[in-house]
């Protein structure tokens, strides 16, 4: 197996480094980043991406913020930390990761209030450590759970890209897909190539391939007729956020991938761990839905090809009302219709 840090944290050298996955995979890339305004800008800008992913990076941003201050006051401290936080949490605003990330940082920052800078530092760094290693312990939970609802010789179809580049490592739904196919589940994958952006074509199939399960990769528009002709067994997903009735939000065209598949009676199965569900939502509609820049739909590398001027609407989400949701897997277990009590007792149920 190969392993892939989209993230590594450096403790002596204080520097976070970030595989850039603009450049995957033509280019393995990874960027050190010491100031909390360059990370923010690496999630805007989708060096980093992935929900767990983004938490961990703002996390670590934090810290770096927190290194940066140099005086011995606090409540200085304090304030310059929480500057940097409302910098982290504009960098991008469907991924309720972030948020939850930061809320853990500053709550660390308010328990540690009369303590001296180090110690502060030193905490805040501890908290960024155990974000980072709890997404990675629970992706494995999750993956080993899900891998239960993967049938025997499956073909499976997987949306965007939910592997180890979106989380610590291992992935949610790419996370299901690995331990199913260490079981000897997996006969193969259909990748969607997932426009505009292209998460499934370039970084889904970089990393099926590095750890060599078996894929095929195929654009957006062919999931209907491969549904039809009865080729797909199983979809599983990742998820950006899930409302507290099951409503989520997730990659754009994921919604189509699930009315599609509930037309085939093929599960529609999402992977993503408690930190992605925002039980503040009560549906979906109140879920923020981030609009990107148009250039990501009317060309690639300074190349346009759609007639100047031409008006591109080109929002980066879509919501999935929880109907057509099979199950969700998360680190403590599956939830299902009526989502409302499930995921609740999700939460309640403890490690
Ligand atoms: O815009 P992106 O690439 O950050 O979108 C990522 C997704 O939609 C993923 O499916 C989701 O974040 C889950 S990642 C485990």
């Amino acid at each position: 197996m190969s392993e892939i840090h989209p993230i590594a944290w450096n403790s002596g050298s204080r520097i976070l480094t970030l595989l850039d996955q603009t450049l995957l995979p033509s280019r393995e890339k990874y960027i050190d980043h010491t100031d909390p305004e360059t990370v923010a800008e690496a999630i805007s800008t989708l060096v980093v991406r992935g929900a767990p992913a983004i938490g961990c990076a703002a996390a670590f941003g934090l810290v770096l913020a927190s290194y940066q201050y140099s005086g011995t006051d606090g409540k200085a401290l304090a304030g310059w930390v929480a500057d940097a936080a409302d910098l982290l949490a504009d960098s991008r605003p469907t991924a309720v990761n972030l948020a939850w990330a930061l809320k853990r940082m500053l709550e660390v920052l308010e328990k540690t209030g009369g303590q001296d800078v180090g110690r502060i530092q030193n905490s805040l760094e501890a908290e960024a450590i155990a974000i980072f290693n709890e997404d990675l312990a629970s992706c494995r939970k999750m993956g080993n759970i899900g891998a239960g609802l993967v049938p025997e010789n499956a073909r499976i179809m997987t949306y965007c890209n939910a592997g180890a580049l979106a989380t610590a490592g291992y992935g949610t739904a790419l996370g299901v897909i690995r331990s199913a196919h260490r079981m000897g589940k997996v006969r193969t994958v259909w990748v969607c190539e997932t426009r505009p952006v292209l998460q499934g074509a370039r970084l889904t199939y970089w990393e099926l391939m590095k750890e060599g399960i078996g894929c095929t990769l195929v654009t957006d528009n062919i999931v209907g007729s491969l549904m039809s002709a009865g080729d797909v067994d199983l979809v599983v997903v990742g998820a950006d956020r899930i409302a507290a009735n099951g409503d989520v939000a997730n990659k754009i065209g994921t919604y189509t991938v699930a009315v599609l598949a509930e037309r085939h009676n093929v599960p529609f199965v999402v992977a993503a761990p408690l930190s992605t569900i925002d039980l503040s939502k009560a549906t979906g509609e109140s879920i923020p839905i981030e609009e990107r820049p148009p250039e990501e739909i009317s060309g690639y590398g300074g190349v346009s090809w759609v007639p100047n001027g031409a008006r591109i609407y080109n929002p980066a989400f879509d919501v999935t009302p929880a109907d057509l949701v099979h199950a969700i897997v998360s680190e403590r277990g599956i939830a299902q219709a009526p989502y409302s009590s499930s995921l609740n007792a999700l939460f309640a149920s403890g490690d």
